[in-house]
């Protein structure tokens, strides 16, 4: 492993390094990280917080937030126990920091600009319109019987009705949990069954690059099968009536008839504020659980320190609040600092391909933050897409979900930022509630190395592990990634299941986070992610379970056995690839079968996850214990079969071969098929 990343990245680390110029860390414009911290470099704060945690996360957090009551001791904390507190007996309430303390100052600054499908079509919200619209929502929820610790379920892609969703929750101290709205109604389900949610928050539609999409159909038919919903909340998208049933409530009328002032509810520090659902190599989703007071702080403080984020900017995220990222640097982050923050309803290609360099102009956005899949979609247009518009406005360039390669880092910082802005490759998680590692916090003049994600952030100590379950030390090394200090966005548990929290992530190296990522730690000491160690697979940015995958393909009765691995995709990064088993009768009706279970997968989880490629095998290669070899099946998948690895643990070592030759067989009849 070792010897693969080095030859995999000695090259670059070598080659080019940026400098960073308009970033303006530990100059005189920042607004003080502390008072008593302001004079601090950026190696002086990181020392800091990693030497003194008590002491740097307590004066931010005094600085920071808005406390109704302060909080009396900074952090309890006991990585092998997997117990995680963070500012403890403080009380405080997310949306009066996201939302009152600006009104008060700035209360005609935008808070939203909801960049709808249809360019030029946008809709700013200031923060005191924000404000009124969640507290006319939380009223709403609360006269339907929702209360604190309540779930609620939030199946809505990103609008101002939906963020206002997620802050009435915060309000009220109910927990929201927001679903993906292309997962299926049956993954839906699942996990309104599991949050065992009160209510669901929905639209009648939803609209896409000129298409419109049913929302309220699939909730209806998710909620048959979960006795916990109590009403389902319709907001109205487009003109379109939708059906309504005996428990739907129209969202916007009941709205109208609430009071716009809401008392927010004092939280303790460790109460809930949302859940969650993020796929892991085995089982079901989890829901990952986070808390008020140090995920607040933790967004509000990596948002402006990672993009160098001035109070006043508009922030330019594109990711749907569906995922952790819209949650953190759509929602919580920029609304905590006071940004502006824009809602990105469309994709990258609709109209045309230069759809975000245009809304960059339109917008002024001043930190474009988006996926690397975008990214290399892009850049096989002509660059005059990009060209065309002016981007002066732009001053930091994220990247985020997965790794981003050298062609699209170069293509992003040299085109789309006329190689003025920085890059930052941000490297995080669900779990992790805000970004870890990413090239700042950096004094200016710091270099930038491409492609690299580079930098802890403050308070971050990562450890890499090698194979005998030790620290791996000095630089120039590989090993799995492991965090060893707690930070206040750490997830605290997994919803009703703390004991599979603590064997998913502090089990394999006790006392540490295991993130379930390799890295590589570089002759310099910058960290360079290398990918997944679980079957984790990432389909253009989104996180899926290859066993999820499976056990949707095993419910088809004709399919005895699968196995899916991830292959690598020029767009997608990566791309799930099925093994089949089929009884014996059911091979003459192939075709039919493989319709069949593409369609499971789409029904039972979302239709990215359904594989690109199915090849039905007689046998699939298995231990002498029975277990699935799945890296012998990756590598073919792969075709790098010249080199299988250590196959002594096989238990018949012919159905390689015969795997190979179906693998081959495939292959021509892709090929043919093109041609
Ligand atoms: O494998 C890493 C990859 O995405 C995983 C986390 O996925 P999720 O919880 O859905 O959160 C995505 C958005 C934060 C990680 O374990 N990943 C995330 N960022 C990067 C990355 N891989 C390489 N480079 C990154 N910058």
């Amino acid at each position: 492993m070792a010897a693969l990343c080095r030859s995999l990245f000695h090259g670059f680390v070598k080659g080019n390094v940026y400098r960073q110029t308009s970033c303006r860390s530990g100059s005189s414009v920042r607004p003080p990280l502390s008072s008593m911290l302001a004079a601090a470099s950026c190696p002086e704060l990181r020392r800091l917080s990693v030497e003194e945690p008590e002491v740097f996360w307590g004066s931010v957090a005094r600085e920071r937030l808005r406390w109704i009551r302060p909080f009396q001791q900074v952090k309890d904390c006991d990585m092998s126990r997997g117990k995680v507190s963070w500012f403890l007996g403080g009380q405080l309430n997310v949306s009066v920091n996201c939302l009152d303390v600006h009104v008060e100052k700035h209360p005609e600054r935008a808070a939203l600009i909801w960049e709808r499908d249809e360019p030029g079509t946008e809709v700013k919200v200031t923060y005191r319109e924000l404000l009124e619209m969640t507290c006319r929502l939380a009223n709403t929820l609360k006269s339907h019987g929702v209360r604190k610790g309540d779930r609620v379920a939030i199946y809505m892609p990103v609008s101002p009705t939906a963020v206002a969703a997620m802050l009435a929750c915060a309000r009220i101290g109910a927990v929201h949990t927001v679903v993906f709205a292309g997962f299926s109604s049956e993954a839906l389900a699942g996990r309104i069954q599991d949050a065992e949610c009160k209510v669901v928050l929905t639209c009648n539609q939803g609209v896409r690059a000129g298409r419109l999409f049913d929302l309220k159909s699939p909730v209806d038919t998710a909620v048959k099968s979960c006795p916990s919903v109590q009403h389902v909340f319709v907001s109205q998208r487009t003109t379109s009536p939708a059906p309504m049933g005996k428990l739907d409530v129209q969202l916007e009328e009941a709205m109208e008839k609430e009071s716009a002032i809401c008392p927010p509810e004092p939280m303790d520090s460790e109460d809930m504020l949302f859940m969650l659902y993020t796929s892991g190599s085995t089982g079901k989703p989890k829901g990952i659980v986070h808390t008020q007071a140090g995920y607040l702080l933790y967004t509000a403080l990596t948002h402006q320190y990672v993009f160098d984020c001035q109070p006043g900017d508009v922030f330019g995220c594109v990711a749907d609040i569906g995922w952790i990222t819209g949650h953190s640097y759509v929602v919580y982050g920029p609304l905590c600092n006071g940004t502006t923050t824009m809602l990105f309803e469309s994709t990258p290609v609709y109209p045309d391909p230069g759809r975000y360099w245009e809304t960059v102009e339109r917008l002024g956005i001043n930190q474009f933050y988006g996926a690397p899949t975008a990214i290399r979609l892009l850049l096989k247009y002509d660059e005059s897409w990009v060209r065309k518009y002016n981007r002066s406005s732009l001053r930091t360039l994220g990247s985020v979900g997965e790794p981003i390669n050298h062609e699209a880092w170069d293509w992003f910082y040299n085109v789309v930022g006329d190689g003025r802005c920085p890059v930052v490759d941000t490297w995080w998680q669900t779990e992790t509630g805000g970004i870890c590692i990413a090239p700042r916090p950096a004094e200016q003049g710091a270099e930038i190395v491409p492609a690299m994600a580079m930098r802890p952030f403050f308070g971050i100590q990562p450890v890499l592990m090698g194979e005998e379950g030790r620290p791996v030390s000095g630089n120039d090394v590989s090993g799995a990634l492991c965090l060893s200090q707690p930070w206040p966005g750490i997830a605290r548990t997994i919803f009703r299941d703390h004991q599979r929290y603590m064997d998913v992530y502090f089990k394999a190296y006790p006392g540490h986070y295991f993130t379930g990522d390799g890295a590589y730690r570089s002759p310099e000491g910058y960290y360079q992610i290398t990918g997944r160690m679980d079957d984790v697979i990432n389909v253009s940015g989104h996180r899926l379970g290859t066993a999820e995958i499976e056990d949707a393909l095993d419910e088809h009765p004709a399919v005895p056995e699968t196995a899916v691995v991830s292959v690598s995709h020029d767009i997608k990064g990566e791309v799930p690839f099925a093994f089949v088993v089929l009884k014996d009768d059911a091979s003459l009706e192939q075709m039919a079968v493989l319709e069949e279970l593409r369609g499971l997968v789409a029904s039972k989880i979302a239709k990215y996850a359904v594989p690109n490629h199915f090849l039905v095998v007689k046998r699939l290669p298995k231990t002498r214990s029975g277990k699935i070899m799945r890296r012998i099946l990756r590598k073919i998948a792969m075709e790098q079969t010249d080199n299988l690895g250590d196959l002594s643990t096989l238990d018949d070592p012919s159905v390689i071969t015969e795997i190979i030759q179906a693998h081959t067989h495939y292959k021509n009849q892709h090929k043919k098929k093109k041609n």
